[in-house]
């Protein structure tokens, strides 16, 4: 609430606080003239007004309300709420730290993700022979718990992140040969991935089928565990400004011609031999989709020689991708699932994954042009 809506809210109540007290006063001060019968001499319908103080238990409601409230006030950042915190606190992420809805709610998710932490290592980690991730998850949290309270955390504390996750792979490679795991895995990918990676998780335009074994960023649990906790961004330029339409009509002539779509399509020969240099320019498409053009899974640039698209293996799309680029963006689920249920859905994923023959990439980018190239030039 913005200072001025706190204080308006809070001069509303003075106000009303002030008026009840001013009435309750009035009120004790009056004294009424007494008949001698006792009474005030009023009558309504036959029926005499006394004066007499009012009921015990009325009364206790009254202060104690009053007295209520002026509690509520030092506990709860009741008045002035961009002033005063209150002195309720709660526990959030191992620090203690002022009530406020939002605390509370964290508060209350981090007890019940306990219920499903325990029951995770006791029931799923330990029946699936994969109890030695418990340490390495609790050692994680830790690294994780010191990056989000340290405004300037250790350079290489990323990294070492980093590595911790990967050191959890073997365990997701246990955990997707039980059927425990899978089904809760399989429950949480439905919740939180079938709207991009559908329900089957094979995929949609743009949206990577994770069920086959063609992977931009890799599909051993490692890579399938980084890809979750940190997200991916697909990176891929617009080329217009820079090939110009003529150029960009070369080059996609030169994909489709070592594309798995190839047999189906009348290629421009010479289109097809201007692109080739075009691709294989060392700042060109090389340095991501890899001299042998079956893209890298450090760069998640995609094989182009099969006939596996994420936006589409036509002439037109080809074009329309080289034109104005692509930025396919995968969120990233640490903050929002933690690390077991990202354990769980990884060993779902990597089930669910075609492990036969992964296509043969290029571990590194390349910047020298490959000598056919330079034949082609001269
Ligand atoms: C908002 C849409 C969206 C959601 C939700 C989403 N993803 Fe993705 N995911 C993507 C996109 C887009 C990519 C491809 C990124 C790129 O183009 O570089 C991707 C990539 C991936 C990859 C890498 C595939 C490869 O070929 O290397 C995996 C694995 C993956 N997602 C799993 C998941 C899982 C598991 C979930 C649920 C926790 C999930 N995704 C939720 C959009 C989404
Ligand atoms: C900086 C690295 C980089 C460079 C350079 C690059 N690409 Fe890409 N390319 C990517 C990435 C990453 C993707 C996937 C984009 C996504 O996931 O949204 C991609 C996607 C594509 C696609 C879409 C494939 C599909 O499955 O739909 C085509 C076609 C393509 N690139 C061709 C080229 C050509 C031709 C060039 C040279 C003119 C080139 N790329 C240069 C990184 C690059």
């Amino acid at each position: 609430m913005t200072f001025f809506w706190s204080s308006w809210i809070t001069i509303l109540s003075i106000m009303c606080w002030a008026a009840i007290l001013g009435v309750l006063l009035m009120v004790l001060k009056y004294k009424p003239e007494l008949e001698e019968d006792g009474t005030t001499g009023h009558a309504y319908d036959g029926i005499k007004e006394y004066d007499k103080p009012l009921p015990k238990w009325w009364l206790v409601i009254f202060f104690g309300s009053i007295v209520w409230g002026i509690a509520y006030w030092v506990f709860f950042p009741a008045i002035f709420p961009s002033k005063w915190d209150g002195i309720a606190t709660v526990e959030v992420d191992g620090e203690t730290v002022p009530w406020s809805s939002k605390n509370e709610l964290y508060s209350e998710l981090e007890s019940n993700n306990k219920v499903f932490t325990d029951n995770f290592e006791q029931n799923i980690l330990a029946k699936a022979d994969a109890s030695g991730a418990t340490s390495t998850l609790a050692t994680l949290a830790d690294m994780q718990a010191t990056m989000r309270h340290s405004d300037n955390p250790p350079a290489d504390l990323q990294t070492q992140i980093d590595e911790k996750v990967a050191d959890l792979a073997p365990y997701v490679e246990k955990l997707s040969e039980n059927p425990n795991a899978l089904k809760v895995g399989s429950r949480l990918f439905l919740q939180n991935c079938s709207v991009c990676h559908g329900s089957n998780a094979k995929g949609a335009t743009g949206y990577p089928n994770l069920t086959d074994n063609d992977w931009l960023y890799g599909g051993a649990p490692e890579n399938i565990l980084t890809t979750l906790h940190n997200g991916r961004v697909g990176g891929m330029a617009a080329w217009r400004d820079q090939l110009g339409e003529d150029g960009i009509r070369a080059v996609s002539e030169y994909v489709l011609s070592i594309s798995g779509n190839q047999p189906g399509y009348d290629l421009d020969q010479t289109k097809v031999a201007q692109g080739k240099v075009i691709f294989n320019e060392p700042t060109n498409c090389v340095l991501c989709h890899g001299e042998d053009a079956k893209g890298m899974n450090s760069t998640g640039a995609p094989n182009l020689t099969d006939n596996t698209w994420l936006y589409g293996g036509d002439r037109e799309t080809i074009r329309e991708t080289l034109r104005y680029g692509r930025a396919g963006v995968m969120p990233e689920w640490q903050t929002k699932l933690g690390n077991e249920r990202i354990m769980l859905l990884a060993a779902y994923v990597y089930s669910l994954s075609d492990k036969t023959a992964q296509p043969a990439k290029a571990a590194t980018a390349t910047t020298e042009v490959p000598e056919t190239v330079e034949a082609t030039v001269n």
